[in-house]
């Protein structure tokens, strides 16, 4: 992971952390006053942010449900988060019981909670790994959490894509995923829409340039590029309000959601 320059770095409570500011806009309480002035920044420019973070995690959880309910029972999580219940084992679980998860971010932060609070959890390992090298996240999901790719797997990468940047190769990394996944498999994607509203585009850009929290938002043609070679289930890439049930109002900052089978 040393090669790549753009990494969180140790727990810095007067720094504002990605992992940290996302759990702040869920409502969770794993956050710091230098998250919460970033995410309350946030809000200024866009007051829906806490929706589209809810719409977000329903769309993840539903997804899980889905994969769960089609007989899946490995589940690669990556960029998972500090862990808010429900937990995606836990979704996961509750229909297949059986079901594991390699739940995968590359920040310190992240890994430390998530290594309080699951450890001991059954179905679930925590593993510090980074999505822009796929190989080495691939071998560990197998030799960590015991994910044999001979069968199916979803692959969760649900609010991650959109912090690699182009010349971070987000493109051949996914497709190494595709790749690895046998027929039957789902990769499971959200990620941040150009067509969001431009004051956020600009203020989180600006913010943000040259650290972790960076955000590239892509069109839809570049985010229905990751799934290549997929058969999209409906209602297909769309915004995650789209993905929920209910009539819910599109927000300020949009998110793309879609889910990807490979036959
Ligand atoms: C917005 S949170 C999403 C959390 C979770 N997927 C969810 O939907 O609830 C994004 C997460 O991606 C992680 N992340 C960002 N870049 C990453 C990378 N290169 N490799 C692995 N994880 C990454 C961050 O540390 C953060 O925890």
């Amino acid at each position: 992971m040393a090669e790549n320059k753009r990494v969180p770095v140790g727990v810095d409570p007067f720094r504002p952390n990605p992992a940290r500011v996302y759990n702040y806009m869920l409502g969770g309480k794993d956050n710091y006053d230098a998250d919460r002035d970033y995410g309350d920044r946030m809000l200024e420019v866009a007051p829906d942010t806490k929706i589209t973070a809810w719409h977000s995690r329903q769309f993840l959880l539903k997804s899980v449900r889905l994969a769960a309910e089609a007989g899946i029972r490995q589940f690669v999580d990556i960029g998972a988060g500090i862990p808010i219940s429900p937990n995606v084992h836990e979704v996961a679980r509750e229909i297949e019981p059986t079901a594991i998860v390699a739940s995968i971010d590359y920040d310190p932060v992240v890994h430390a909670h998530s290594n309080a609070l699951l450890t001991g959890a059954p179905g679930v390992t925590p593993i510090l790994a980074d999505i822009r090298e796929p190989d080495k996240l691939l071998e560990l999901a197998h030799t960590e959490a015991g994910i044999d790719f001979a069968q199916p797997v979803a692959f969760l990468i649900v609010g991650v894509l959109h912090f690699v940047m182009d010349d971070e190769s987000p493109y051949e990394a996914v497709a190494r995923f595709r790749e690895a996944m046998a027929p039957g498999s789902l990769l499971i994607i959200q990620h941040a829409s150009v067509n969001t509203h431009p004051f956020f585009m600009n203020a989180t850009t600006s913010n943000a340039a040259g650290t972790p929290s960076q955000p590239n938002f892509r069109t839809p043609e570049q985010v229905r590029e990751f799934f290549d070679g997929l058969e999209m289930l409906p209602p297909g890439l769309v915004p995650a309000n789209e993905w929920l049930e209910g009539e819910l109002k599109p927000t300020r900052l949009v998110v793309l959601c879609g889910i990807g089978r490979k036959n």
